[in-house]
């Protein structure tokens, strides 16, 4: 079974080729390099043997996208990461972000449908359910304004996609992530991205390197535990086998109907001063950080009810927030100082 991987060379995506390569499917991958290289697929070919092949192909331009279908017109599924995902950037270029995420997945559905595609698994996020008033939220939670023009674009993708597939045979799912994060166990592959990454583990790992002096903890005023923002982090390995198991789900005939939601969160709610503690524990290292007011636009607390994904999909995540902290730092050591 042949799946391409849009975006497949950035962080999500090449994680997810390795886990698709390693339950048997067939990939191909496809990225501008707008958020990343293609050192990911050097590390992927370490990894698992494979050389994966790869299009250097802007899916906003639809007849270059088309390329990799008429190379590859075997292809039955499609996993579509590519997007750009920088909530503030958003904000200030919100065409780019309306135009890159909005005409990329219209131009790869489009393909889809030509190419007879059966099954379609789009990034969604979290985000789309915007400030919530409580916490864990289900698939069922309605969705508040997006917080942003990024967070529009996933709510949008969601949308155009349930639209564009009713009474067609191509099936979707949509998973909305909670907070990915951590690196693959080996050391040899982790979040690389060209522009400066503003997650907050990949900014603990950067302080603690000396790759920036401090970080800051946006505010400790909020009515948490601490003061600090709740959030559910998610090993990027655990992520990316949840795909695999939803095209599994597609591609076994469990799915009855046209387009289904998981939520992909572990369900536990931490603190950023928890992360913190958690990264200083695992790492020996003392970071240093200083409070800081509220960045506009966080919400307090947002955390997963993930049993559908679980009873349907059959994920168990297995790795805790330890494990994200472990294989982010070693990944941070390794490319920081590359053997
Ligand atoms: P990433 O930036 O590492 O990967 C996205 C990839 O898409 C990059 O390699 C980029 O070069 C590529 N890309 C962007 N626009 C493209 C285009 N027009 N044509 C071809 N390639 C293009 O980001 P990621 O963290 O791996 O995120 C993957 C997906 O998951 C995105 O859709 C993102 O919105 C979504 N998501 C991410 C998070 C997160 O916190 N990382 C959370 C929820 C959802
Ligand atoms: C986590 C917590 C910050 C950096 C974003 C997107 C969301 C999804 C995941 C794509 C927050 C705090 C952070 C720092 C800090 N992405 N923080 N100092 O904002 O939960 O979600 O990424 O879909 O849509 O909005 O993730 O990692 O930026 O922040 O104190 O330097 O860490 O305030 O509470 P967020 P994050």
């Amino acid at each position: 079974m042949k799946v391409l991987v849009t975006g497949g060379t950035g962080y999500i995506g090449s994680h997810t080729l390795i886990d698709l390569i390693e339950n048997g499917y067939d990939v191909v991958c496809a990225d501008n390099g707008c958020n990343s290289d293609t050192s990911s697929l050097l590390a992927i070919e370490k990894i698992t043997g494979v050389k994966v092949p790869y299009f250097h192909i802007d899916l906003c331009d639809l007849s270059g996208a088309e390329t990799i279908f008429k190379s590859h017109p075997d292809i039955q599924g499609v996993i579509h990461f590519a997007a750009l995902k920088a909530v503030g950037e958003s904000v200030e270029k919100p065409i780019q972000y309306f135009r890159n995420n909005i005409d990329s997945l219209i131009n790869t559905l489009d393909l889809c449908l030509k190419y007879d595609v059966k099954a379609f698994i789009f990034s969604s996020s979290c985000t789309v359910y915007g400030d919530v008033s409580s916490s864990p939220v289900d698939e069922n939670t309605p969705l508040q304004e997006a917080a942003s023009p990024y967070g529009r674009t996933k709510q949008i993708g969601e949308q155009i996609i349930t639209d564009t597939i009713k009474n067609k045979s191509l099936k979707s799912i949509l998973l909305r992530y909670f907070n990915p994060a951590g690196a693959h166990p080996s050391g040899h592959l982790g979040e690389s991205p060209i522009n400066p990454p503003q997650n907050l583990v990949p900014v603990i790992t950067e302080t603690a390197i000396g790759k920036r002096n401090s970080m800051t903890v946006y505010g400790d005023d909020y009515p948490t535990r601490d003061g600090s923002c709740v959030r559910d982090y998610i090993h990027v390995c655990d992520l990316a086998h949840a795909h695999t198991l939803a095209l599994n789900y597609i591609f076994e005939g469990l799915q009855s109907i046209q387009t289904e939601i998981f939520n992909v969160g572990i369900g536990n709610g931490l603190t950023v001063l928890e992360i913190i503690r958690a990264f200083e524990k695992v790492s020996g290292e003392k970071l240093n950080y200083q409070i800081g007011g509220r960045r506009p636009g966080d919400i307090m607390a947002i955390y997963s009810d993930y049993r559908k994904a679980k009873n349907l999909l059959g994920w168990n995540p297995k790795y805790n927030v330890n494990d994200i902290m472990h294989t982010a730092w070693l990944w941070e050591k390794n490319r920081s100082n590359p053997k």
